[in-house]
């Protein structure tokens, strides 16, 4: 059987608070503690990782950056891991900023995360207050409760496989015209001898934003995984996002966020998973970008479905492309090959040909 390396512990910044969360989630793990700046960066490939980061009052410092530097530069830096996040602030902001961040650089660089895989400390812990509430305890005691539950979830985390993966594409785009959805229909070209597809447009119908209902109400529909508002999201959405292994949006920058329709969806997605969990299917997407901005659209795609609602988040997990004119995606120097590659990502990933080294 071949030994399996330790936890890596990676750390950048001092606090004690951190300190004391961290003896508490590490307790009796055998585990390698590394502290960025006291040391080169280790190895990160083939590993468990954890990152935890502590965070002065403006948010990065030199030994961030250089991390996120390192991620960015080298592309397959954390080729066969996986890794999650603690995160622990000494103001309100920029917790969850990084965590998106490094998220995004380390999963370009080849890093597999497990759903919902921060656990974040802003300065007041006012983060944790729900969480703390419904587990009966203070948002003190939560604080290494859950960052306990963090690191045993990622030692306990295998990427799981599909004899023939089902996948669901959503958009909102126009065929005729879209970017994205050209981009999109040649990755599904790529997977369909080996995935069953199925494609919904959030175009169709109207789709209504999260009212955001009273937690009794939201749980009342939700017992029947509705809605207040039902329509095509509850009766076409909710159940092939149930039975799919994976979900692939198509997400165009509008201002650079997804369009509405898409926003409405993942908002919507709320009440889905009061009863149930997405722990168990992979996310993928693709993001075109007319001038600039893709970064910060997969950034809020990632933080949105993985961190916040629990999809895995799989190597290379957005495929990210610059085009304006209508159908001009598709003559971008390099994009077949970038389509290719994807594509044969995807079907490693979901079919387990080349399983992930863990
Ligand atoms: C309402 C709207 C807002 C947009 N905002 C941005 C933007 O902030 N940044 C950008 O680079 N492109 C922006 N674009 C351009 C689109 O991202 C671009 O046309 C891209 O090709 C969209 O893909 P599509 O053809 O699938 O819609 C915007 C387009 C529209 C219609």
């Amino acid at each position: 059987m071949i030994q399996r390396a330790p936890l890596l512990v990676l750390r950048a910044g001092r606090s004690k608070r951190l300190d004391a969360v961290l003896a508490q989630a590490l307790a009796g793990i055998p585990c390698e503690e590394v502290y960025l700046g006291k040391a080169h960066i280790p190895q990160l490939s083939e590993r468990r990782v954890l990152f935890a980061l502590s965070l002065g009052e403006y948010g990065l410092d030199m030994d961030i950056c250089t991390l996120l530097i390192h991620l960015r530069r080298n592309v397959s830096a954390m080729e066969g891991s996986a890794a999650v996040m603690l995160i622990d602030g000494e103001g309100e902001l920029y917790t969850k900023q990084l965590a998106r961040m490094l998220a995004h650089a380390a999963n370009a660089a080849g890093c597999t995360f497990p759903g919902k895989p921060l656990v974040e400390g802003t300065g007041s812990l006012s983060n944790l207050h729900v969480t703390a509430k419904r587990l009966g305890v203070t948002p003190e005691q939560a604080y290494p409760l859950l960052a306990r539950a963090l690191v045993e979830r990622l030692l306990a985390f295998q990427p799981p496989h599909f004899a023939r993966p089902h996948i669901l594409l959503l958009h909102a785009s126009a065929h005729a015209t879209s970017n994205t959805l050209a981009l999109g229909a040649a990755v599904c070209d790529h997977l369909r001898d080996a995935c069953d597809m199925q494609e919904i447009s959030l175009q169709n119908g109207e789709i209504h934003d999260c009212r955001g209902c009273s937690y009794k109400t939201c749980s009342h529909f939700a017992q029947t995984n509705e809605c207040f508002y039902g329509g095509s999201i509850v009766k076409d959405v909710f159940p092939a996002l149930m039975e799919a292994n994976a979900l692939f949006l198509l997400c165009p920058n509008y201002n650079d966020s997804v369009s509405a329709n898409i926003m409405a969806f993942i908002n919507r997605l709320t009440a889905l998973l009061v009863n149930n969990s997405l722990y168990d299917k992979y996310l993928y997407a693709i993001v075109v970008s007319g001038y600039s901005g893709s970064d910060l659209v997969a950034q809020q795609v990632l933080g949105a479905l993985c961190l916040n609602k629990t999809l895995m988040l799989p190597p290379r997990f957005c495929l990210a492309e610059t085009a304006n004119d209508p159908g001009s995606a598709m003559r971008v120097p390099g994009v077949q090959a970038r389509i290719n590659a994807f594509a044969h990502g995807i079907r490693e990933q979901l079919l387990g040909s080349q399983a992930v080294a863990l």
